[in-house]
């Protein structure tokens, strides 16, 4: 309890912020309830807003986090982690509640957490599908949670450089285009569940890419540092519909095609690197393993904001 009280009188405000995040599943509500008592309690390097509405009107909730978390500053790169785009696969979704509270909390406190706020504007959007997530059974394979509202697989639902297809996009999809439209963001990963590997760009291909990108090396770098960090993934691991990915990563196309998918759009149209991590093999695990993610996945989400900094 002391240091709660340190911590919040060091801030300022009233020493209000004694719960910690429990280990166990956050509905919608529950999600919105937390972001706005962090917001509440450290409301001058946070910064909570909706970025639209899913298809049946639950918001989209982002919090920045950084030392002026209201604006873009010069000198100071925008950055992003995203998750639960597919309803189903929720474990990103509880870790970045994790690393919102784990980051807040260490401000002023952690040298290297503070230097991070400081010099970073971090935008955590822990679900992009709150639909699919409260219409998902706790299965480990598909559920039908994957879809939003009106069945569309919102990975395969933006604009493609590559190919042509009209697609319907929605809500949700629109929604990240404009706030990707709107941020500068440089770096960016979205969480996914099924496999435990770091996928990079592209996605999809044409004859003359075959899915190789213009900075494939410093995508093979990111995907690497995130793997090595992770407590197992570096050693490809190896789930039942998947093989062994060597140094834990692989090239998404090489892996199969996505058309439509978010980490190609980010990077052709909105100029930001972004990888998509796979954090377990199975999508929705029991909640009595999510102290287990936390851990596996803690050092890889703090490298990996740090890249950010590194000469990009
Ligand atoms: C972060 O910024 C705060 C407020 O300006 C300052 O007091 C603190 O020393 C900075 N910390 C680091 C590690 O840069
Ligand atoms: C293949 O895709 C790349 C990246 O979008 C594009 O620059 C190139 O023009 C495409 N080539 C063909 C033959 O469509
Ligand atoms: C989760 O694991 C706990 C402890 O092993 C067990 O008691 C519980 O029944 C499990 N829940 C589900 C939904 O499988
Ligand atoms: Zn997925």
């Amino acid at each position: 309890m002391l240091w709660v009280l340190k911590c919040c009188m060091f801030l300022g405000v009233l020493p209000t912020f004694v719960s910690s995040l429990d280990f166990v599943y956050h509905n919608t509500h529950a999600v919105e309830s937390f972001l706005r008592e962090i917001n509440a309690n450290f409301p001058s390097i946070t910064y909570l807003h909706s970025i639209g509405k899913s298809v049946e009107g639950r918001d989209l909730w982002v919090i920045v986090i950084g030392k002026y978390p209201k604006m873009h500053t010069v000198g100071i790169p925008e950055f992003k982690y995203v998750a639960n785009m597919h309803g189903d696969e929720v474990v990103g979704r509880e870790i970045l509640l994790h690393l919102v509270e784990y980051l807040v909390t260490n401000y002023k406190t952690d040298p290297v957490i503070s230097r991070l706020i400081n010099n970073t504007r971090i935008h955590i959007l822990p679900s992009m599908n709150p639909d699919g997530f409260e219409a998902s059974n706790r299965d480990c394979l598909f559920s039908g949670g994957r879809y939003n509202k009106n069945n569309y697989d919102l990975n395969r639902n933006f604009p493609d450089a590559f190919g042509t297809d009209a697609v319907s996009i929605q809500l949700e999809t629109r929604a990240v285009m404009d706030w990707i439209k709107q941020e500068t963001f440089v770096l960016s990963a979205n969480f996914h569940g099924g496999a435990v590997v770091a996928s990079y760009p592209y996605d999809n291909a044409n004859a003359t890419t075959n899915g190789i990108s213009p900075d494939d090396d410093v995508f093979i770098h990111l995907a690497k540092l995130y793997a090595k960090n992770h407590a197992t993934m570096h050693q490809g691991v190896i789930c039942d519909s998947t093989s062994r990915f060597s140094n834990g990563i692989t090239n998404g196309y090489t892996w199969y095609a996505v058309k439509g998918g978010m980490q190609d759009y980010n990077y052709i149209y909105g100029q930001c690197l972004e990888i998509t991590i796979e954090l377990s093999c199975c999508k929705y695990p029991n909640q009595t393993t999510l102290a287990q993610y936390w851990n596996e996945n803690k050092v890889s989400l703090i490298e990996y904001m740090k890249q950010v900094h590194m000469g990009m």
